[in-house]
């Protein structure tokens, strides 16, 4: 086959996704069936409602990603899907499909971490170039990820608490903000200003680590003692000064580390890499502190979970031979 078509399948948390991806790099199809919606009345995922939507889902979602690439299944070079980590049972029912559709039309089975593919996500944007750095920042993972070679991956840094996005939600919560809250203080933080002066944890120490849960029952306490006295509270500078501690040690430690190893890019990908002052301040920061090298972050809609990503990062897979047979089981745990 002259050009190498893969169809890549995501459901490892709330959204149904699948993509047809031409040689790696091109993206033909990418539908993604967000879920949010049914999740929000609970102020986060509830995995058994998660896993019944990507049944509903899946098979939709597979004749839609052909329809818009225009591809036959006759077409393809290889079925991609996420194996963790994310929730069990919904991982399931993405690798339950994979397998049937590879079987039913003879094509490899590709086996895709999901935190992979959201740093090969950035590759959408411009070719990945190694060795590089990779900030990865979600709802579930806050990680350094130092990538000598293409395939390779080594975990530099990563929260020892909550994850960024994670916080973002718990804080949203207090705030009476609508789950995931990630999107709504950041355009907050923007019309506040750094008033409260929140913690920087483990911003001094000399490890690439994070730990967020002291700056949530930070700002926990400031709201809850305000309350109590009757106090007035800001929300927007409450917003500001939060999502300024959240900004101030994940920049300052990746900068670090990318002074420390020899880099040719900085990636910041997954939920988080959304955020705008993150996301400004990273373009500034790089652009001053580590000459020669550039930052990438893919545009919003591939920031989040999707199935473009998982097909980038097959496309590596199936080059080095990582083929899986009808075994292929989950691993909601599954790291680098
Ligand atoms: O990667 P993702 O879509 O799902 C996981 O694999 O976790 O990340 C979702 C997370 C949520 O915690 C959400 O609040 C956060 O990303 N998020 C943001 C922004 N947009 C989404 N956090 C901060 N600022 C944003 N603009
Ligand atoms: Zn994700």
């Amino acid at each position: 086959k002259e050009r190498k078509l893969i169809l890549a399948v995501e459901s490892s948390c709330d959204e149904t996704s699948v993509a047809v991806i031409e040689d790696g790099s091109k993206i033909l199809s990418n539908i993604v069936a967000s879920q949010v919606k049914s999740h929000q009345r609970f102020g986060g995922v509830v995995p058994e409602v998660a896993s019944r939507h990507h049944v509903e889902e899946m098979t939709v979602c597979i004749e839609e990603a052909l329809v818009e690439a225009q591809i036959e299944p006759e077409e393809l070079s290889g079925v991609a899907v996420t194996y963790g980590p994310g929730l069990v049972g919904a991982l399931l029912i993405g690798i339950s499909a994979a397998k049937a559709f590879a079987w039913a039309h003879d094509l490899p089975l590709i086996p895709v971490n999901h935190m992979a593919g959201h740093i090969y996500a950035a590759h959408f944007v411009e070719p990945l170039q190694f060795p590089l750095m990779a900030l990865l920042v979600s709802g579930g993972h806050t990680e350094l990820v130092y990538m000598k070679e293409t395939g390779s991956f080594e975990i530099i840094g990563e929260t020892r608490d909550d994850a960024a996005g994670e916080a973002y939600d718990k804080v949203g919560r207090v705030l009476g903000l609508t789950y995931p809250s990630g999107k709504e203080i950041d355009a907050l933080a923007h019309l506040g200003q750094d008033t409260y002066h929140f913690p920087r944890a483990m911003i001094k120490e000399d490890n690439y680590d994070f730990s967020f849960s002291g700056l949530k029952s930070s700002f926990i306490n400031t709201v809850h003692n305000a309350q109590q006295r009757d106090e007035e509270l800001s929300v927007k500078d409450l917003a500001a000064s939060f999502q300024a501690s959240v900004i101030d040690v994940l920049v300052d430690k990746t900068i670090r580390a990318c002074k420390e190893y020899p880099v040719k890019q900085l990636v910041m990908a997954g939920g988080v890499a959304a955020n705008k002052g993150l996301r400004d301040r990273f373009s500034e920061e790089v652009a001053k502190e580590l000459p020669g090298v550039t930052f990438i972050v893919p545009p919003l809609k591939l920031c989040g979970d999707n199935a473009a990503m998982i097909g980038a990062a097959a496309f590596v897979e199936a080059e080095k031979g990582h083929i899986a047979d009808y075994h292929l089981n989950a691993d909601p745990s599954l790291t680098f």
